[in-house]
């Protein structure tokens, strides 16, 4: 079976960060979300993925993850417009061909990798599945009716939800997809809804089998899910010490990439330091991830992720809860309750 990444969409919940790039390019845990995804796809054994992209941020796309992932082939397809998840199916289609294939949202995090659920698909010769989570307001999600136990149905964002179980941004289907794609209509919100293609497939009679995952698996839509993703993935690193430490103290599981300096700082796990990043005089507390090349004195910083090239320095205020783009500068008398999400090359200064 195939990969099919979705990295296109316009990512306007993400602004200001996605004025200059793709969201799915958005890093948790020092790497782009784009190539976790990537990585778990590989690791199920998929030999082959389709990446869409949008032609705004195709070419970031194409650039940060090549024509081969750990030996996993990638090809790409612009979607001219964000029409909906089956519009980009359908774009995708002659590149997929005949095989089934894994439709993966690029913006979703799934705990574990989708290894054991590619087994399930490919091994039992399913037609179609999907995967379903609990969530705790399932009037933001498309949501599973069933009747006993059997999928007969889904609904996108409804006001009385039929269940508690939200569709998963990870799909498996065969090539009878492409035939009920072909005769869909446009939604309300004028997108053609890949929850309307699943149903079709119900009403040809076509079996829609179902998962529950198992760990989490996050969205990352809105910046505190970004950030919240960060914290959810953290919980797995175990301490790697590849940079240098000196003086201050370290708890927790913690990564301190080559090149990247700590001094005189505090460091509770889990916390991820990117390449070449200095930390002198610091708390950097759990949760956090920062980038490569990044300069921090004398802060106080939890549970935010800090994008590459970014300074820091003598900020009065603990910090928490912060999603910091490439190259900003922040020091002074920032309030931590500003809940600060800077666009790339910002400057936040509050003089005394
Ligand atoms: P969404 O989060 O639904 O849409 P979006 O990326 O446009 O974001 P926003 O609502 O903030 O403007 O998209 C889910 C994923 O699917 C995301 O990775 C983008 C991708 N996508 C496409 O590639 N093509 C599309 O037509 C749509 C709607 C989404």
């Amino acid at each position: 079976m195939k990969g099919l990444v979705l990295s296109g969409g316009s990512g306007t919940r993400l602004r200001p960060l996605t004025h200059t790039r793709a969201k799915q390019l958005l890093p948790i845990v020092g790497a782009p979300i784009l190539h976790h995804i990537l990585d778990s796809l590989q690791d199920a054994g998929i030999k082959e993925t389709v990446i869409l992209i949008s032609p705004e941020t195709g070419n970031l796309v194409k650039s940060s993850c090549g024509d081969v992932w750990k030996g996993m082939s990638l090809e790409y397809v612009v979607q001219d417009k964000p029409l909906g998840l089956a519009h980009a199916v359908s774009t995708a289609k002659d590149l997929i061909g005949e095989e089934p294939f894994l439709l993966f949202l690029g913006d979703n995090v799934l705990k574990g990798g989708v290894k054991k659920y590619v087994n399930e698909f490919e091994s039992k010769k399913m037609d179609s599945m999907v995967l379903l989570s609990k969530v705790d307001r399932p009037q933001q999600f498309g949501v599973a009716i069933f009747e006993n136990d059997e999928l007969v149905g889904m609904v996108e964002k409804p006001e009385i939800p039929p269940s508690d179980l939200a569709l998963v941004g990870i799909y498996f289907f065969d090539k009878k997809i492409h035939k009920i794609i072909e005769n869909l209509k446009p939604s309300k919100r004028g997108e053609y809804e890949i929850t309307d293609a699943i149903q079709g497939l119900i009403n040809d009679s076509v079996k829609v089998h179902h998962m529950r995952v198992d760990g989490w698996w996050k969205d990352t839509g809105l910046p505190k899910d970004l950030i919240e993703a960060n914290t959810l993935l953290l919980q797995d690193i175990e301490t790697r010490i590849d940079g240098q430490m000196s003086g201050g103290r370290l708890n927790g599981e913690v990564i301190i990439e080559k090149g990247a300096v700590v001094e005189n700082s505090y460091i509770e796990g889990p916390v991820y330091i990117g390449e070449g990043s200095v930390i002198r005089n610091s708390n950097i507390s759990a949760g956090t991830s920062i980038g490569k090349n990044c300069r921090l004195n004398t802060v106080d910083v939890g549970n935010s992720i800090i994008m590459d090239k970014c300074t820091l320095s003598a900020v009065s205020y603990p910090m928490s809860d912060c999603l910091i783009g490439e190259e900003c500068v922040v020091k002074g008398n920032v309030d931590p309750r500003l809940n600060v999400v800077l666009g790339d090359r910002s400057v936040l200064e509050v003089p005394d």
